[in-house]
């Protein structure tokens, strides 16, 4: 049994009994943005934060003074900070696991060597040392000292891996594109469908390819099989391009210069046949999905450089200072967490739109999705007992403005709001005019204009004012009120981008916190994986079949039947 305490039933504390009766009171004072705004012109400038690089407009939410000071009461009835700081200090918060939450450790710059020691390891001293492996090899690669087999320097990354070992790395070099400066593209492949490696292998020139296999625990089916097929694919195209002879030597050799990894498991890399010196490792304090700043993001080192890696994570660790030395009241990270449990438990809103105005951010909500639900997805919490509310959020979303033709419609006029956060940046590397106009403002007035609309809607009359027949104004009308927050940066550089996932990595924290949950594990994903296993012998063995329930078994017939 775990000494860290039981969390605190939050819906037995007298805070929650205090937000539950100032919703209702909001209700019934049909509380609305439009009238908030008139009511109060210090509303945005009170709700107004920065923090680094990155500027936030939570005005647009729907909260008054007293909803901030009462969830921050709440905040601090569950003990948020004090689990903060037992994060922060390497406590065991992962119970079900029995270890400490350590991603912030990642990013603590080398003057804090000898000051972080965990369970009798120097955690700031190993991140360094292996960053700095990391950095010198990256920097063989980039330069061209690195070689493949058949004396080539490196054109191409293909990085292996899923979920954490994958998403990150996807979504921070896709975001991070223009700094690619070392004419190195990458290349992720995560499903185990095979079309994904036939798509990624692809016209890749293997003399010229490096590939990263990524994998905290090394055993991962979808990761193992594919860097097994990556394998084979590399010996025998090597081999059929003449640029090795397919003898053992040969092909150890090949293995040796055309594959590296990234694990906390190097026993199991070693066995793979990947030359350890070749192996970066990190540790078990460090969840997959709060991994990208770990060995984890080395194909953006390769992509992008140490020196913007660096800047990746000072970002983080800005982000790291500012959530545990702020006051809760003007922590916007902090508010953004608490805000969310306003959403889902008091305003009963189950889903958030996270709508980047920024295509290189493509793959964020993709990112977060991981983070945020394979996190607080949950309903039992850190002590074993069940959840006493609603618990997680569907996290989705999409660039914008892409996301407007599709499902705007839906969180303008659905019947059930949905809060958005906006993420969009001043500057643009691709400065690019239409006649006159400026197409990245064009773009940035389509994000205003969204929270705009959202925020303050369209009334009856304003709509008969333009003439609509009156059987059609409903149709047309805008109730507004529905909450965005606004996140916007100067640019987004890699600094910026480390700010944006520590501060989803800490919401995700705090949301988890007041629910009770241990945000580190993953349980949830387990059963699926054991029964993958237990019934893919079916499709050919009829006694396996036949231990397969009457549904899988339909669809096994129809298979069988068209294969
Ligand atoms: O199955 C879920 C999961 O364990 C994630 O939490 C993790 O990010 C992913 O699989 C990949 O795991 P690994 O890095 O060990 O291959």
């Amino acid at each position: 049994m775990s000494n860290i305490p039981a969390p605190v039933d939050a819906t037995k504390t007298p805070e929650w009994e205090a937000l539950k009766a100032h919703h209702d009171k909001l209700v019934a004072d049909h509380f609305n943005l439009k009238d908030a705004f008139a009511a109060d012109d210090k509303r945005v400038e009170k709700l107004s934060f920065d923090m680094s690089d990155l500027h936030f407009d939570l005005s647009k939410d729907l909260v008054t003074d007293e909803t901030v000071k009462l969830l921050c009461d709440l905040a601090r009835a569950v003990k948020v900070e004090e689990r903060r700081d037992a994060m922060f200090s390497g406590e065991h918060i992962n119970t079900t696991e029995d270890r400490a939450v350590l991603h912030t450790a990642l990013r603590r710059p080398k003057d804090q060597i000898g000051k972080f020691v965990v369970d009798g390891q120097d955690t700031v001293a190993d991140v360094h040392e292996v960053l700095d492996r990391m950095y010198a090899f990256a920097e063989r690669v980039r330069s061209g000292e690195w070689k493949g087999v058949s004396g080539k320097r490196i054109e191409h990354v293909m990085s292996i891996g899923i979920g954490g070992s994958d998403l990150g790395p996807v979504m921070a070099y896709e975001a991070l594109k223009p700094y690619a400066d070392a004419g190195i593209d990458c290349r992720f492949v995560s499903n185990i469908d095979p079309n994904d490696m036939a798509e990624k292998t692809r016209g890749l020139d293997p003399e010229t390819t490096l590939v990263i296999i990524v994998s905290k625990t090394f055993t991962t089916l979808e990761t193992i099989t594919n860097a097994r097929e990556a394998r084979t694919w590399m010996l025998d195209a090597l081999k059929a391009q003449g640029a090795i002879d397919g003898s053992d030597a040969q092909n150890a050799d090949a293995i040796k210069k055309h594959f590296v990894a990234v694990s906390t498991n190097l026993e199991l890399v070693e066995q793979f046949g990947i030359d350890p010196e070749n192996a970066f490792g990190f540790w078990s304090w460090v969840g997959g999905r709060y991994s990208v700043d770990s060995a984890v993001g080395l194909s953006l080192i390769i992509a992008f450089g140490p020196e913007r890696f660096a800047e990746f994570l000072a970002g983080f660790h800005d982000v790291d200072n500012y959530f545990k030395n702020t006051p809760l009241e003007r922590n916007v990270v902090a508010l953004m967490g608490l805000m969310n449990v306003w959403y889902v438990n008091f305003c009963g809103m189950g889903s958030h739109a996270v709508l980047p105005y920024n295509q290189y951010l493509h793959r964020f909500p993709a990112y977060l999705q991981q983070l945020t639900m394979e996190s607080n997805g949950k309903s039992t919490r850190w002590d074993g007992t069940p959840a006493t509310s609603a618990t997680g959020e569907v996290f989705w979303g999409e660039a914008g403005t892409n996301g407007q033709h599709a499902f705007y419609q839906l969180i303008h006029q659905g019947t059930k709001p949905i809060p958005a956060d906006f993420i969009a940046f001043v500057n643009t590397p691709n400065p690019t005019k239409d006649g006159d106009q400026d197409v990245h403002e064009l773009f940035l007035g389509n994000f205003l204009a969204q929270t705009k609309a959202l925020a303050f809607g369209k009334t009856a009359d304003e709509v008969r004012a333009e003439g609509t027949a009156e059987w059609m104004v409903p149709a047309r009308c805008f109730e507004g009120n529905r909450p965005t927050t606004s996140i916007f940066g100067e640019a987004l550089t890699p600094h910026a981008l480390g700010e944006l996932i520590a501060l989803y990595e800490h919401i995700t924290f705090v949301e988890g916190t007041v629910w009770g949950l241990d945000s580190y594990d993953q349980w949830g994903v387990e059963l699926g994986k054991q029964l993958a296993k237990q019934i893919t012998p079916a499709f050919h063995d009829d006694e396996a079949l036949a231990r397969q329930d009457a549904s899988t078994q339909a669809l096994i017939a129809y298979y069988r039947a068209h294969r």
